[in-house]
């Protein structure tokens, strides 16, 4: 999904597109070349420098920056199709990108295009690519940031100004990112080819030695400088002013210096490490200081002796050993040394062979020691690879040495690997594959590369030879030997051997090849010195004892003590070999190429060079590369690759197939988006015409992929919860069992517990009635609780209850310490009880009164117990009666009423008896009419004398008195008063208590009771103990009362 901000810039970059076709398979005259290169031209000027010719990107440099390297369109690139967007050097990067991360198959991106072209600049564009897009992680970015990093690293030290290219690469390189499974960047690996070392000591006007030592001097850090011995004046070292160019415009030495030392740490190089690595730059801008004269006998001597003391200093190595190396070679004969002292031009020589050698194996300790902070982690299983191969660039310069050679050998090489893998095979492939094809013609320049590297009659093989072979051999007979050879071969010439006209260009010393890209011509000189690249013996003995840790790890004792047993190795046959190596690198990935192009040779911005840009397309056949896509097919795929990955949309093939993968693919082709002429099916491989067609079928592919994503993710939830719920089940059912058992264990206890309990309580059944023993104690016990559990609900709940639940004998003791307890506590209840009730308080105070009075004293005492004491004996009407006579008329107003009931009163005299009311007042005992209410006797208790009743079950009573009462001046002195009542010991306590006059109760024990009558007369009452109750008057005028025990008060003869 784009975003509206990627849409608005794919909108201009679509708009912009326009211009010209983006992809020159579209041109209407493809055959054209005017029309090819107008196209670029137009392009070009609207800053456009991508087109496509088919999956091949064309880059035109544009010497200068254009706003097209951004996040922003690197977002844009990402998860697209190619044709999609816009050419552009992303999409390449991401077309290789996906293809690692859907197919895990290993890429590779080709640039090839001359010096100046672009190609470093676009190796670094895809590296920020893939820097952008890929996901950021801790591990990845440290990973990223190491393969960026490399960059300015190795241009300092492998990059010059050159008059082609101010940042010249003078090695080659081919950089491998490596992705994990994921698609994340997790290493890398860095192969060096063949570093244009001649550059050290010497370079042509306007050129510059490798940038890392204009850097040291332009660092600008005095302490560096000092410690290096350095002077910051390019000017005074003889090796960095050859070209006469120190500073150029387009470069800040001092900036590059600053930026390099920091990708130097991200690169784990560490500062000592660093120190080092300068210091062996700073000894080989000392060495090229040495100037040498030439003594009388021929041999060399230096000229100055600073430059060799410096270096020995900075090297760590002896300064006499050092200078023997430089001016005498050492050589073995049959085991003697023999030591020869070197003329001037050979000590020049060694000089200059020893700063090269040193630098050379340099860089390749500095690409190794980035090798080992970018190699992907053991831990990780390294998936696919992509190649970035920068390597220099064809070139011809005004003077081309042995360097130029190879490099343009390794130029030829490439075009032929884009030859093979492009133009040839894939007509080959058509043909093979039984496809209609009609052949496009084009330059093959294998013969080229066979001029240069056949064995055993290549050029180099030829130059090896000459190397290696005894006697005097020179450039010259290496030349004459190449005369002879290929005199008449179409792409090679020689002064011997062209025609007059060509040999007025061609001086005796140069030989000339027709490369693929143009003619170059090579000055011989040196041809063999370089190739045997030869630095003596003793020479690498100084550097490998020397003390600084890079100088010696660059010529380890091991290699220089094998040194005199093998072939040397010339330096074309090294090339040749490492050439051939990467070729097998490069043909065994999936290859996409980018072609850059020069616009002009003046690295000038706006300049569009139409003859150099033809003579660049013509040579890099990119014309015979658009007739052979219009004519081709643009994707091809062995039957079985295309099979299976596509045999899911077919119901027919999928998801089980038997047949053949062809049998396959031509069922399954019906069920793709393509019509009859869009593919064809081959002998092995289905080719598929436009790149269109095969979006459509991915697109369909992914469509149902997400389907069958969808399918896998059901099922596989399906079968994880389904895993899950087997899981929770089995533990359910295991908690279950758990629980049950141990519920199971707990009820075995509780049973076993029970069995025991009722062993025990038949145990103690049986021995219940015996001494306290061991089997029946906790019988006992179980007894004694229950029975006092029992108690508890058949407690007495009245202290006048004397019932007691029964007890066992076991409890005896106990049980009548309870009931003690018990009875206690109720009565402790009772009396707090009572505390609150002062009624009952008074009428138990009465009754305990009357307790002591009549305890003992008198029969029938027992029988008044029960009933309470009342203040009342009236009947309702009576009282309202007492109310309306007595209270009204009798009683004094503060005088309260504490007694009333009917009562029998027996005259004094004659004992006649009347029924009269007795009512007791706090003040007097009042005796009144029962007809009328009228008062007819009054005791005052002041006056009350005693209260005399009979020892005998009787109910009379006699209230003495010992003063007359007056009242209305009326005098009642009529005598004691004789009293019967149905409730005597009631009336008696309530007389008593109301007057005060406890002490006043007398129980007569005679038997008879003397009472004082009117006039101080006595009268007698006789009780008798007799079977009846009967009152009879005797003999002699006195009552007689007769009263059998347990007679109780005839109350209704009273009441009535
Ligand atoms: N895409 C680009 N945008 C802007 N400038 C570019 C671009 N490509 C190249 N240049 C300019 O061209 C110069 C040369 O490019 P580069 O160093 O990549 O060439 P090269 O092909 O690697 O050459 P050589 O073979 O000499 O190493 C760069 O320094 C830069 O100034
Ligand atoms: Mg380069």
């Amino acid at each position: 999904m784009l975003t509206t901000n990627q849409e608005k810039t794919m909108d201009t970059l679509s708009a912009r597109t326009k211009v010209g076709v983006q992809d020159c398979v579209l041109l209407e005259d493809y055959k054209s070349m005017q029309a090819f290169v107008d196209n670029l031209q137009k392009r070009f000027r609207e800053d456009l420098i991508y087109t496509y010719i088919g999956p091949v990107l064309i880059s035109v440099n544009p010497y200068r920056t254009l706003n097209i390297y951004n996040d922003r369109i690197v977002a844009l690139y990402q998860n697209v199709g190619f044709y999609e967007v816009p050419p552009h050097i992303y999409a390449i990067a991401n077309t290789a990108y996906r293809s690692i991360v859907t197919e895990f198959r290993d890429q590779c991106v080709l640039i090839s295009g001359e010096s100046g072209a672009g190609k470093t600049e676009a190796t670094k564009k895809i590296l920020h690519y893939i820097a952008a897009s890929c996901p950021h992680t801790v591990k990845v970015d440290q990973v990223k940031k190491r393969l960026l990093q490399s960059n300015p690293i190795l241009e300092a030290f492998g990059n010059a100004k050159t008059t082609r290219n101010d940042n010249s690469s003078r090695f080659g390189k081919y950089m491998d990112i490596q992705f994990s499974i994921k698609g994340h960047p997790v290493g890398g690996h860095i192969l060096n080819y063949l570093l244009e070392k001649s550059r050290i000591v010497n370079q042509t006007t306007g050129e510059r030695n490798f940038h890392i030592f204009y850097q040291l001097l332009a660092s600008g850090d005095r302490k560096l400088l000092d410690h290096l011995r350095l002077h910051k004046d390019p000017n005074s070292y003889a090796i960095l002013c050859k070209g006469q160019c120190i500073s150029v415009n387009t470069i800040d030495d001092a900036a590059e210096f600053g930026e390099m030392r920091k990708a130097m740490e991200i690169c784990e190089i560490k500062e000592s490490d660093q120190m080092e690595l300068f210091t062996v730059v700073a000894a080989v801008m000392h060495l090229g200081n040495m100037k040498f004269a030439s003594e009388r006998g021929g041999s060399a001597d230096v000229m100055n002796k600073v430059p060799v003391e410096i270096v020995s200093q900075l090297l760590g190595c002896k300064e006499e050993k050092l200078l023997r190396g430089l001016l005498n070679r050492t050589i073995d004969v049959r085991g003697e040394k023999v030591v020869t002292p070197l003329t001037k031009e050979q000590a020049i020589h060694a000089r200059d062979a020893l700063a090269k050698g040193i630098y050379d194996r340099l860089f390749s300790w500095l690409v190794k020691r980035i090798n080992d902070s970018l190699g992907a982690k053991e831990d990780e299983e390294v998936k696919p690879v992509m190649g970035l191969l920068d390597i220099y660039g064809f070139e011809v310069f005004l003077h081309n040495s042995f360097e130029q050679f190879c490099i343009n050998y390794c130029n030829e090489k490439l075009q032929q690997l884009f030859i093979t893998l492009t133009l040839k095979s894939e007509q080959d492939e058509y043909i093979n594959e039984g496809i209609e094809w009609e052949p496009v013609q084009f330059f093959n320049n294998k013969i080229i590369c066979d001029l240069i590297d056949a064995k055993p009659v290549g050029i180099m093989a030829i130059l090896d030879e000459e190397c290696l072979r005894p006697g005097d051999a020179t450039d010259f007979t290496f030349l004459e030997k190449l005369a002879d050879t290929f005199g008449t071969h179409p792409h090679f010439v020689c002064h011997a051997t062209a025609e007059y006209q060509i040999r007025r260009t061609l001086k005796q010393d140069e030989f000339r090849i027709l490369h693929y890209a143009g003619d170059v011509t090579y000055k011989l000189r040196g041809f063999m010195d370089k190739n045997n690249d030869l630095l003596f013996r003793n020479l690498k003995e100084v550097i490998s004892e020397s003390k600084n840790r890079v100088s010696s790890d660059c010529f380890p004792k091991e290699e220089i003590c094998a040194d005199n047993k093998k072939r040397p190795v010339t330096a074309g046959s090294q090339f040749r070999t490492s050439l051939a190596e990467l070729m097998d690198i490069l043909m065994s990935k999936q290859p996409c190429y980018v072609r850059c192009i020069k616009p002009n040779n003046n690295k000038r911005a706006y300049t569009f060079d139409e003859r150099l840009v033809r003579h660049q397309v013509t040579y890099l056949g990119l014309l015979e590369n658009v007739r052979l896509r219009r004519a081709g097919f643009a994707y091809r795929r062995p039957y079985e690759v295309f099979f299976r990955r596509y045999k899911c949309l077919s119901k027919e093939t999928w998801p089980v197939f038997h047949g053949t993968a062809r049998h396959g693919t031509q069922l399954l082709v019906k069920y793709l988006p393509m019509k009859e002429d869009d593919f064809r099916l081959g002998e092995t491989k289905i080719f598929i015409r436009l790149p269109e067609t095969l979006f459509a079928i991915e697109d369909v592919l992914q469509e149902s992929r997400n389907r069958f994503a969808s399918i896998i993710q059901c099922c596989f939830r399906a079968y994880y919860y389904r895993q899950k719920f087997l899981k929770m089940k089995w533990a359910a059912v295991i908690i279950a069992a758990h629980w049950r058992s141990y519920l199971a264990r707990q009820e075995l206890k509780r049973r076993k517990r029970a069995a025991l309990c009722i062993r025990k309580f038949v145990k103690g059944f049986i021995n219940r009635h015996n001494e306290l023993c061991p089997e029946n104690k906790a019988f006992i016990h179980h007894m004694r609780i229950n029975y006092i559990r029992r108690l508890r609900d058949r407690l007495p709940t009245s202290f006048l209850d004397d019932a007691w639940p029964p007890t066992h004998p076991f409890m005896e003791t106990t049980a009548r310490l309870l009931q003690k307890m018990h009875r206690k506590n109720l009565i402790r209840k009772y009396c707090l009880q009572l505390k609150k009730d002062r009624k009952r308080m008074r009428q138990l105070e009465q009754k305990l009164i009357a307790h002591e009075l009549f305890k003992g004293n008198k029969e029938g005492y027992e029988n008044s117990i029960p009933e309470p004491f009342r203040t009342s004996r009236l009947s309702k009407s009576q009282e309202i009666m007492l109310n309306n006579v007595f209270i009204a008329n009798v009683k004094q107003r503060k005088e309260a009423i504490r007694y009333v009931s009917q009562v029998l009163k027996y005259n004094r005299n004659g004992y006649g008896s009347r029924r009269r009311i007795l009512v007791v007042t706090d003040k007097a005992s009042y005796i009144l009419s029962r007809y009328n209410y009228k008062l007819r006797d009054k005791i005052f208790h002041k006056n009350l004398k005693a209260i005399t009743t009979s020892e005998l079950s009787d109910d009379f009573f006699v209230l003495h008195t010992n003063s007359s009462e007056r009242n209305n001046n009326r005098i009642y002195n009529k005598g004691d008063i004789i009293l019967r009542s149905g409730h005597v010991i009631e009336a008696i306590v309530k007389i008593a208590v109301a007057a005060k006059k406890l002490r006043a109760v007398e129980i007569a024990r005679e038997g008879s009771i003397t009472h004082n009558m009117i006039n101080g007369k006595q009268g007698l009452i006789e009780f008798i103990r007799g079977s009846k109750h009967h009152v009879t008057i005797g003999k002699a005028g006195e009552l007689r009362v007769v009263a059998p025990t347990g007679y109780t008060s005839d109350r209704e003869a009273i009441y009535i």
